[in-house]
């Protein structure tokens, strides 16, 4: 954890700026046009692993902060930045370390820029998060790998198993049949569906942005409710036998599938990887044994766009961007924002500035050179709008 403050003064809010700098793994390494370690600027853009997820948007707070000091040679807020290097393995540490500095690092309000923006030049606040619960199942067969002639019809090939498994997990129109996996499901305020109307992101958008050939999702919702507030289960990865050049006729002792489940207000990680073991115990093709491993998780949020600090980021942005901010929330997940409710009882503005394109997590992520920028002015506007309430 690195954590920096300012010479803190009574009567002040005090913000918190709370950013990550680990990053995802770079594989696959010969899909990038430059390499991830070695920032470059081409077309407008920065090039590089973290370059928006989170190290480029950290710099921008930090220059903004120095932009601010040479000019005025003090911060209109007291500050605290918290910036730590768990974030994309679930914030392991850092619920520890709040609960242990819980005084050091009490504030008012927190800004979070691990985010995105709904299209490039719509000022954008999240005020909501998906949350995540993660596990692995290992399916297993044959006490070793068999050969598929002499032993093939005698026992059940765990990797057809496990996509039989799979296969229980939705139904044809997309919904998830864990029994009970929709119980706490809050529906979505009246007030979100007509701000959501007004978000511009369309179908076609989505489209184009993901390349599939269709869009496909839960019956019933439109795409971006299905994004941000409803949850999913998805197959991270499934694997198992023989993955090499050409064919291997093995039967393979064993099948993993990596599971993770995008949670909405009010669900629970661990009520809803209790009902993923039963449902896959219920679901357990005969003649497998299937363990479910479990995995990391972290709690959704929901906090109100249009609080004084909220309303503070809503001037900010329309400042920066010149015009009116959407509320959005995220489909995406920072199991720690919840945790600072409840460890220090602050609320978070999510004012990151990824865009759609920015290809965090993949290969040739990139940061807006414009978007960087606009950071740098989002973030003093920012202090100030929350200092002047
Ligand atoms: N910055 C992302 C989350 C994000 C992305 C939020 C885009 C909103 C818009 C964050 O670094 C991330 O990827 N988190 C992981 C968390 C998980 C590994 C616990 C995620 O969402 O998969
Ligand atoms: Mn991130």
């Amino acid at each position: 954890m690195v954590v920096a403050r300012n010479a803190h003064r009574p009567g002040r809010p005090t913000v918190l700026v709370y950013g990550h700098y680990d990053v995802q793994p770079v594989d696959p390494l010969d899909l990038w046009a430059s390499p991830p370690f070695e920032p470059v600027v081409r077309d407008g853009r920065i090039w590089a692993r973290g370059a928006t997820d989170n190290k480029g948007q950290m710099l921008a707070h930090v220059l903004g902060i120095g932009e601010m000091l040479g000019r005025e040679g003090q911060l209109p807020v007291n500050l605290i930045l918290l910036f730590e290097g768990e974030e994309e393995i679930g914030s392991v540490h850092l619920g520890d370390f709040l609960n242990a500095r819980r005084s050091e690092l009490a504030c008012d309000i927190i800004a979070v820029s691990d985010t995105g923006m709904v299209a490039p030049g719509v000022p954008t606040l999240g005020y909501g998060l998906r949350g995540i619960a993660c596990c692995e199942l290992v399916v297993r067969g044959p006490a070793g790998d068999l050969h598929s002639g002499v032993y093939g019809g005698a026992v059940m090939n765990p990797v057809t198993a496990a996509a039989r498994l799979v296969a229980t997990l939705h139904d044809a129109d997309g919904r998830v049949r864990i029994a009970g996996f929709y119980d706490d499901v809050r529906p979505l305020a009246g007030w979100e569906t007509e701000a959501w109307a007004r978000v511009p992101a369309s179908d076609d958008d989505f489209l184009r942005q993901t390349g599939s050939p269709s869009l496909f999702g839960e019956a019933g919702f439109t795409t971006l409710e299905r994004l941000w507030s409803r949850p999913t289960a998805e197959v991270n990865g499934l694997g198992g036998g023989y993955q090499g050049e050409g064919s291997k006729t093995v039967l393979p002792s064993q099948a993993v599938v990596k599971l993770s489940f995008r949670l909405v207000p009010d669900q629970d990680p661990a009520d809803i990887l209790r009902k993923v073991k039963a449902h896959c115990h219920a679901h357990r093709p005969a003649g497998v044994a299937v363990e479910v491993v479990e995995g990391h998780s972290g709690d959704p949020y929901l906090a109100d766009p249009q609080s004084s600090h909220g309303k503070a980021a809503q001037r900010a942005l329309r400042r920066t961007f010149g015009r009116e901010p959407v509320l959005i929330r995220e489909g995406g997940s920072i199991p720690i924002i919840n945790t600072f409710k409840q460890v220090l009882g602050a609320d978070s503005l999510m004012l990151g500035l990824a865009l759609p394109d920015c290809r965090i997590h993949a290969p040739n992520e990139n940061f807006t050179v414009e978007n960087f920028e606009a950071g740098i002015r989002l973030n003093q506007a920012l202090l100030e709008e929350i200092a002047g309430e």
